[in-house]
């Protein structure tokens, strides 16, 4: 896939750029200089990064603990970063499974990762596939010889929708996905938002957006990010910025605009 490596660390990967954003080892210069151009623009994106991971975090540790739902299916994954999902649910329950996917080569390298399961009962699988296909995701062997599509599920959409556009459809996608879930399951949502400071955001976007990085970030509003939860129970407190979901001890107090906001929904009724 990368005959010489050069082509990997000519051009900046939206995975390596958030990578750099949440102070990680697994980027080059060229997406470090796109990760500091976005925070001379937005100094909360580093932050509002880091926050998402940890609500990422504790919406996983809700649905485990009152859901009961041992098994996730992840989208956009990103580059592993501690604690990763698996080690998340499988600290709590040894035989959780997880799918994790994610459309960035750079990913699919780090992949070992995500795959090295913290308990001998538990099991996860990478696959390398496009949220804007969720038929083909859902009719992968990695998902239906992992999960148990008849026991409720916890689909992680943290920080992805965002790379889709309204021609993209990203509400027929989302439900594609909640569809093929049975009652009882999550949808744990996190987006780009630039409500608090549109001009800000607006400008850190179109630095993104001039440097290639990927396709444009589509910031959406508040009330945008919560019509993705139609049809879902949408637990308290809503859709939030990142850091104000259900906080615990570990959340230091932080400015009000977030960048990222994020909500847990509950599917109810039947399959
Ligand atoms: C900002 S990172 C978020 C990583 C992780 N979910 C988190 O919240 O910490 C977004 C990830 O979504 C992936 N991504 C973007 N568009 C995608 C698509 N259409 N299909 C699958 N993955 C996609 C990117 O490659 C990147 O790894």
């Amino acid at each position: 896939m990368f005959p010489n490596g050069s082509f990997e660390q000519g051009k900046p990967h939206p995975a390596r750029v958030y990578d750099s954003l949440l102070g990680g080892k697994d980027n080059y210069p060229v997406d470090q200089a796109v990760a500091e151009g976005i925070a001379q623009r937005w100094p909360e994106i580093q932050r509002s990064a880091q926050q998402n991971r940890a609500w990422m975090a504790r919406a996983v540790r809700h649905m485990v603990k009152e859901g009961g739902v041992t098994q996730f299916l992840d989208i956009g994954t990103g580059i592993p970063t501690r604690p990763n999902l698996h080690e998340i649910a499988q600290g709590m329950v040894p035989s959780a499974r997880i799918v994790y996917v994610d459309n960035d080569p750079v990913v699919l390298r780090h992949a070992e990762a995500l795959l090295t399961p913290i308990s001998p009962e538990g099991r996860s699988t990478y696959l390398q596939a496009d949220l804007r296909d969720p038929r083909a995701v859902l009719a992968s062997p990695e998902v239906t010889e992992t999960l148990d599509m008849t026991r409720p599920v916890g689909l992680v959409l943290a920080a992805i929708l965002h790379f889709l556009d309204e021609d993209e459809d990203p509400a027929g996608v989302l439900r594609v996905l909640v569809d093929a879930l049975p009652a009882g399951s999550y949808v744990a949502l996190s987006h780009a938002c630039g409500d608090a400071d549109p001009v800000r955001a607006e400008e850190a976007s179109a630095f993104y957006r001039q440097n290639k990085v990927s396709k444009p970030v589509v910031l959406r509003t508040q009330k945008q990010i919560e019509e993705f939860f139609t049809g879902l129970e949408l637990l308290e407190p809503g859709v939030v910025p990142v850091d104000r979901w259900r906080p615990d001890a570990s959340v230091s107090e932080g400015p009000d605009d977030m960048g990222f906001r994020g909500g847990l929904g509950l599917k109810h009724g039947t399959a």
